[in-house]
């Protein structure tokens, strides 16, 4: 993985983000489905979610915070080299949504493509524009996670306890090179550290459509009666893993830097479960008011949480130039990854 002790290195030149304005509270879904507010509250600590309506799509939402991420930086969209889009939630089952997002945004010829790492997408997809800058093959590369679950939902009883969890939105970041060395109180990405673990790929995930269907079609009636187009989790297992793996993750970015907990200005975790973040808090004695969360507001937005979280923290004076920020996320997969940067 990256080190500070390379001769490039790469930091977040600005970040942004949009989520779609139509607030649903946990009372609205109540009303829907059949769960509660209690129930949503107490077990993963939501309170609201935003759902896109008609006719807008993941890249519609991509296109606003990359635009506010743009100007944040002070970047020209012409001066891009690279779009990573990271969503689980395309426009269309192909072309990825970095073309899409590419066409809207106007900058014709430059290199785009998915990251499909669901809810460490976007670390994962800040790993390799990361990679990018250090090598010098580009100076300018826009990181994008973005999603719409609400029109994929099993609203069902057998699909509630996922169909609370997730929200709309999008958040993105303009990652480019530091000018020569740079010095440690600099804003630079020190390290990205990605894990993967594909046994346990059916914990969590959407079963169709897709080409082992074994029929001639992607999709059929039988495994749309089946409700294999929702998302299937097992919820105990994603969370018995996440309270593992994301300390692990963060440890592995702090030992690779020699640096402390303590050292940390900001945790800036993925939001799958306010528990999930609670419990790795309380693992490493992290005090809580250094943990930024936003499930309570926007709930599961997947690829999109971290970069939603920094731009809420900057709007909040919560991050600020020049503080340590660790990043950590984990989802289906399993997969799981952590960041240490200097804002
Ligand atoms: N409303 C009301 N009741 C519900 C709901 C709901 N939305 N969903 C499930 N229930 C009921 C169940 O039917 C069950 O009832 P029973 O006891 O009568 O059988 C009861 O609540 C308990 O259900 P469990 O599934 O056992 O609930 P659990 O305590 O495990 O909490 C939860 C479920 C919140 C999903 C939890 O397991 C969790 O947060 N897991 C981690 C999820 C996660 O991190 N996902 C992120 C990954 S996203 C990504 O990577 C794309």
């Amino acid at each position: 993985m990256s080190s500070a002790k390379t001769l490039k290195a790469s930091r977040i030149l600005g970040v942004g983000s949009y989520v779609p304005p139509r607030v649903w509270t946990n009372d609205d879904i109540s009303k829907m489905m059949d769960t509660s507010d209690e129930w949503i509250r107490q077990r993963t600590g939501i309170e609201q979610r935003h759902w896109a309506g008609p006719g807008v799509d993941t890249t519609d939402l991509a296109l606003v915070a990359a635009e506010r991420a743009l100007e944040n930086a002070k970047v020209k969209k012409e001066d891009l080299d690279a779009i990573v889009f990271a969503t689980l939630s395309p426009d269309h089952d192909f072309p990825g949504g970095g073309c899409f997002l590419q066409a809207k945004l106007g900058v014709p010829g430059i290199a785009a493509f998915d990251v499909r790492q669901q809810c460490t997408g976007f670390l994962y997809g800040l790993s390799v524009a990361d990679q990018f800058i250090k090598t010098g093959m580009f100076k300018r590369v826009l990181v994008v996670g973005a999603e719409i679950h609400s029109r994929g939902m099993d609203r069902t009883p057998e699909g509630r306890d996922v169909a609370v969890l997730f929200g709309d939105g999008a958040g993105a970041v303009v990652v480019g090179d530091c000018d020569g060395m740079p010095a440690e109180k600099d804003s630079q990405i020190y390290s990205t550290h990605l894990h993967a673990d594909g046994a346990f790929a059916k914990e969590l995930w959407v079963a169709a459509p897709g080409s082992a269907m074994g029929a001639d079609f992607r999709i059929t009636h039988e495994t749309l009666d089946r409700r294999e187009q929702f998302p299937q989790m097992n919820g105990k297992t994603v969370f018995v893993h996440a309270v593992k793996r994301m300390p692990e993750a963060l440890m592995e970015a702090l030992n690779a830097n020699g640096k402390k907990l303590e050292d940390v200005d900001l945790f800036l975790f993925h939001q799958a479960n306010l528990r999930i973040n609670e419990m790795v808090g309380k693992q490493l004695g992290i005090p809580p008011e250094k943990i930024f969360n936003t499930i309570q507001k926007f709930a599961n937005t997947t690829a999109a949480t971290i970069p939603i979280g920094m731009d809420e923290a900057v709007k909040a004076g919560k991050l600020k130039k020049g503080m340590l920020v660790a990043s950590a996320a984990f989802g289906s997969g399993f997969t799981w990854a952590s960041a240490l940067f200097r804002y």
